[in-house]
């Protein structure tokens, strides 16, 4: 990034252009710290939304319980009420793992910057409980390909983030449902761990990726019904936080076909070439 600096000895603008200077010519402190706030802020949007979402999937998991529940109680008979209980069973199977993911990513969010190994397969799946629910709303079909993974060192709370932005992303863009990829596997020749997550949805024209990552750069109207999307910030925060972990971030889109983005990490232990 180009950062313009003020000439000392060039002749002293007065008045709004003194002003003006100030506020094109920002210090490299300062562009550290808007990011920051960005970040920040972008990190406050993600824990709403995931209040949110995480209160719609327990309620509906409470929800089933209730009402086999009571269907348990109306029918006496052995096989309904058999029935009513291992579908209770399973529901409340569901709230437990709910809760647990919902911990453990408020657990990550409160060491806001510590670096640990992170399975990045375990840390999938922690996201994936919480957006089930909405992915099974939008009729969206997720297939995973997982391999196993060695660790990758990160910050397991961003990562989330970055995984929720794009898994939401991806849902958004097939608003008539879909098949939604998601591959985890190691690149022997760079020695890191990717993950793909490719959606077969609307797709990007070459204006939206060359803006894709800009600050507030959105094509979606405002928040849908499960209140996500439209800040124009979750490419954004994604891309800082991957820079951040060394890592890369890749793109690729075509229009009505669909996208997909690869996220790749260095690899904490020696990666052996297949075969
Ligand atoms: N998987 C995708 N398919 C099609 N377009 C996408 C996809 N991912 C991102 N985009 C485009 O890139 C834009 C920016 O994405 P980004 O995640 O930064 O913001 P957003 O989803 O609009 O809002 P939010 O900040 O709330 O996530 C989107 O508005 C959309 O136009
Ligand atoms: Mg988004």
């Amino acid at each position: 990034m180009h950062i313009a600096g003020h000439t000392p000895d060039a002749p002293h603008p007065r008045g709004d252009s003194v002003e003006q200077s100030a506020a094109i010519s920002p210090s490299v402190t300062e562009i550290e710290s808007l990011k920051a706030q960005l970040l920040e802020a972008r990190k406050q949007a993600t824990l709403g939304e995931l209040l949110g979402t995480t209160t719609h999937e327990f309620n509906n998991a409470l929800t089933t319980i209730l009402n086999y529940a009571r269907l348990g109680i109306r029918h006496p008979d052995k096989e309904t009420r058999d029935k009513a209980l291992n579908r209770i069973l399973s529901a409340s199977t569901r709230a437990a793992k709910i809760t647990a993911s919902v911990l453990s990513m408020s657990r990550s969010h409160r060491s806001s910057n510590r670096m640990e190994p992170v399975n990045l397969v375990s840390l999938t799946e922690e996201v994936l409980v919480l957006l089930e629910r909405e992915m099974m709303k939008y009729r969206v079909q997720v297939e995973r390909e997982f391999s196993e993974v060695p660790k990758v060192l990160a910050n397991p709370g961003q990562l989330q983030q970055v995984l929720l932005n794009l898994l939401v992303n991806a849902r958004q863009a097939m608003p008539d449902g879909g098949r939604l990829i998601l591959r985890i596997a190691t690149t022997p020749a760079r020695q890191s761990v990717s993950l793909l997550v490719r959606d077969m949805g609307c797709g990007m024209s070459r204006e939206v990726m060359q803006k894709m990552f800009d600050a507030n750069f959105s094509t979606k109207a405002g928040p849908d019904e499960t209140g996500k999307g439209g800040t124009g910030l979750g490419l954004t925060a994604c891309r800082e936080i991957i820079e951040s972990h060394k890592g890369r971030i890749r793109v690729e889109s075509s229009i009505g076909k669909g996208t997909g983005i690869t996220i790749r990490f260095p690899s904490l232990r020696p990666v052996a070439a297949a075969g």
